[in-house]
């Protein structure tokens, strides 16, 4: 069999979840690896014997050793940690942003025409940290967002007008975090503009409770953050570079022009196929907009700014 290769970096939630998603789809040699002993190979094992009742035969390897990863086509990188009580952000900034550079070096050593999906967080920020530790051109490191965001908006949109999440087309875009940007204007209910099905003011709910999306779960779980529908993402981007669908998707992509920003990565409309992002989409933006879009651009290019001195200081 010639299936792709696709390595999970982090085998926790999100990557485990990854990981079994891609396993059913019954199309990849998968490889899981995580830093902790035992973690990988544990969920590897399982999922691989989940596999005897739910009908899939995907080869999966639980490892610890970067070389089971060598000739991989796209890699997912999920190892990060969350935010514990008493951390500051600038120390979790610190703690990813080295975990995500030394994950991105050891891929690229042994996979360096590979293409990177980041979904760590802070997920801008650390997408630019992959682009830059790779090297890589940026057709091919791309972040997982603005997918999870959309999905959040199209179920809340269906929840409201109790329709199918299948009649919902929207579309988030920005930086991932709470100044992200619910494109209202560009959303639609089987082709009819959201606000025509409800008012103002409960879209406007809608649209706040997106921007809180990923806060509403953790504060829900207590423990940790959200991982099914995050790990359906990243999936759903690895299956349309992987299989060149050339699906048009909310990613964090480079912009160098697009919507006036240089040198950026943003949550922006992109097409994905076999090179990666394929193209980036220029959508008409309003004034209001546009400055939405600008203050979310803002807040990214501050945290970048922090994590390019993280990363120059070694
Ligand atoms: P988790 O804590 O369950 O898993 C993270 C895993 O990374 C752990 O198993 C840990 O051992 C591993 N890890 C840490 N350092 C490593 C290293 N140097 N090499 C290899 N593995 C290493 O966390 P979870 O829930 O899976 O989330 C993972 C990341 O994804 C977090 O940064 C989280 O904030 C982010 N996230 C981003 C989303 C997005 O929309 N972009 C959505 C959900 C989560
Ligand atoms: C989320 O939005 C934590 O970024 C993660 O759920």
């Amino acid at each position: 069999m010639n299936q792709r290769k696709v390595t999970v970096v982090g085998a926790g939630n999100v990557g485990g979840s990854a990981a079994q998603r891609l396993a059913e789809k019954n199309g990849y040699d998968i490889v899981l690896v995580d830093i902790v002993e035992g973690l990988p190979q544990g969920k590897a094992l399982d999922l691989a014997q989940a596999g005897a009742v739910c009908g899939y035969d995907s080869p999966i390897i639980g490892t610890n050793n970067y070389n089971e990863t060598e000739g991989s086509d796209l890699v997912v990188i999920t190892s990060g940690i969350a935010r514990k009580p008493g951390m500051s952000r600038s120390e979790l900034l610190e703690t990813n942003t080295k975990i995500v550079r030394s994950v991105v070096q050891e891929i690229v050593k042994r996979s360096p025409s590979t293409i990177l999906v980041i979904v760590a967080n802070p997920l801008d920020a650390m997408t630019h940290v992959a682009y830059r530790a790779s090297g890589f051109p940026k057709q091919r490191v791309v972040g997982m967002a603005g997918v999870l965001d959309s999905a959040r908006f199209s179920t809340f949109i269906a929840q409201e007008l109790k329709v199918s999440v299948h009649n919902v087309q929207a579309m988030v875009l920005g930086g991932h975090g709470d100044a992200m940007v619910p494109l209202v204007r560009y959303t639609t209910v089987s082709g009819r503009p959201v606000d025509q099905w409800m008012s103002k003011e409960t879209l406007d709910e809608i649209v706040k409770r997106t921007r809180n999306g990923g806060a509403e779960i953790v504060n829900l779980l207590k423990t940790g953050s959200a991982y099914y529908a995050p790990a359906a993402s990243a999936v759903e981007m690895v299956e349309s570079i992987l299989k060149d669908e050339h699906k048009v998707l909310p990613c964090a992509a480079l912009c160098e022009g697009e919507y006036g920003l240089k040198g950026v990565y943003m949550g922006v409309p992109v097409c994905l196929g076999k090179n990666g992002v394929e193209e980036i989409l220029e959508y008409d933006l309003t004034p209001e907009e546009k400055t939405a879009f600008d203050t979310s651009a803002q807040g990214v290019r501050e945290l970048c700014e922090e994590v390019d001195r993280i990363f120059d200081a070694g």
